[in-house]
């Protein structure tokens, strides 16, 4: 099978988004442009587990211009944007990902992304990987992660001694976290909250579950927009950084009293749980923008529930058994990719950059040992330059005496 899409016919309408996309990916134009030349990846199998979306298709086009041959299977059952999906497939990309799919399904694509021998993994979440080492496959020289809790998962597994090939943690990139998470889930999780509901940020409570770099993202953007601001965490050191930057900040069970919307972004199992949920306000919308869609417990919440309904696009009223009615939007999936698009093409560019640069990397160091890598500082940089160079942005360099300051001890006061 070549692929499993929705609708082939929904290629055009992709095609036009994709290079929309392309227009605000500069620095993955200049890679691609590279690899189209230099073919590093001539006759490579790569096997990606992606939000499909447009951003993720230049990623997968500037692959191919290196030569590989790509398989595409999505991170997430409702992420994928079948119009993306359909271009992809014309593009002789195989592609197995629908938007809806069942889980079973989900494991399905992975699995057929997995036939095709692929020998580096670019993974979202860690489950093309982790589902590479259950099944045993072989022929895999070593894989990447995107994001935080892949990343989190994939340690796990290097701690247990169980990895068995290297992977480049490309979410630990200064180029990704600062930005991806920061600015990217900060805005296209507000994208997200109102394409669902439409409703008015300014004035509302605000929760926003965890100040990670996507926590204190969002918080800044809602901020931005007139809302009270609350974070609830369990580290002391991001707490007073959160009350520093200027938020109330309190548990969960008193959050949960006068919050108007809640985002859980932890990356941790249900942060909002029924116990919680009867404790809110008539009307309240809960959404996850964090990886998996455990932050807020989705069992907890049937068993409370009278009676449910979709009643927009992305937002489910469940009227509770206490006679309250509070609003899930996304099914508790990540919010900006579910009822958004994801992050803005332009933040995507640099999280891109890196993946396109860390397989490169991964193929041409074959003496790497089973361990979590970070893309080396060098890349890292020339990433944060090109970028800045294609926004026009000049900055100083040091003087050959701040060189000589910088890495002496001698002089002081
Ligand atoms: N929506 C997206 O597109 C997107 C983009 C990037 C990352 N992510 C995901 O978002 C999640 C967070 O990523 P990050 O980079 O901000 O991680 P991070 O590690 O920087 O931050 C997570 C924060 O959550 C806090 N936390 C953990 N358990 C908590 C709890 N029970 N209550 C309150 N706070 C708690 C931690 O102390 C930490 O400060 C991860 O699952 C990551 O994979 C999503």
């Amino acid at each position: 099978m070549k692929y499993n899409i929705t609708n082939k016919n929904l290629a055009p309408e992709g095609k036009k988004r994709i290079e929309w996309a392309e227009t605000k990916m500069p620095v993955l134009r200049l890679i691609r442009k590279r690899f189209k030349k230099n073919k590093p990846l001539r006759n490579r199998r790569i096997g990606c587990c992606l939000h499909v979306t447009t951003e993720t298709a230049n990623l997968m086009r500037t692959l191919k211009a290196g030569g590989a041959q790509v398989f595409l299977t999505a991170s997430n059952p409702l992420s994928t944007q079948d119009d993306v999906a359909a271009a992809l497939a014309t593009d002789d990309i195989r592609i197995f990902a629908r938007n809806g799919e069942s889980r079973r399904e989900y494991y399905g694509n992975m699995a057929a992304v997995l036939k095709g021998k692929p020998e580096v993994l670019i993974d979202d979440g860690a489950d093309l990987i982790s589902t590479a080492h259950k099944k045993r496959v072989s022929g895999v020289i070593g894989g990447t992660e995107e994001t935080t809790t892949g990343v989190i998962r994939l340690k796990q597994m290097e701690h247990n001694k169980v990895l068995q090939f290297p992977i480049i943690a490309v979410n630990d990139s200064l180029t990704k976290h600062l930005f991806d998470n920061r600015y990217g889930t900060g805005q296209s999780t507000i994208d997200g909250i109102l394409r669902a509901t439409n409703m008015l940020i300014s004035g509302c409570n605000f929760v926003v579950a965890g100040y990670g770099w996507c926590g204190r993202g969002l918080a800044m953007r809602a901020k931005g927009m007139g809302a009270q601001v609350i974070v609830t965490e369990v580290d002391p050191v991001k707490a007073l950084e959160a009350r520093m930057d200027g938020y109330s900040v309190m548990p969960m069970t008193e959050a949960a009293k006068i919050g108007d919307v809640f985002v859980t972004v932890t990356g941790d199992i249900n942060v909002i749980t029924k116990k919680h949920m009867l404790k809110m306000k008539n009307g309240a919308i809960i959404a996850n923008s964090g990886h998996f869609d455990v932050e807020i417990d989705k069992p907890g919440l049937r068993k409370i529930t009278r009676k449910k309904r979709t009643i927009r696009n992305s937002c489910d009223e469940y009227q509770l058994k206490n006679e309250k009615k509070i609003y899930m939007l996304a099914e508790g999936r990540l919010v900006n990719l579910a009822a958004a698009e994801g992050h803005p093409a332009m933040v995507m560019d640099m999280s891109f950059a890196n993946q396109a640069l860390a397989v490169e990397y991964l193929f041409n160091n074959c003496n790497l040992q089973n361990q979590i890598y970070n893309l080396p500082q060098r890349l890292d940089q020339e990433i944060a330059r090109l970028k800045l160079k294609s926004m026009g942005i000049k900055i100083d360099r040091l003087t050959q005496e701040q060189r000589r300051y910088l890495s002496s001890w001698k002089m002081g006061t």
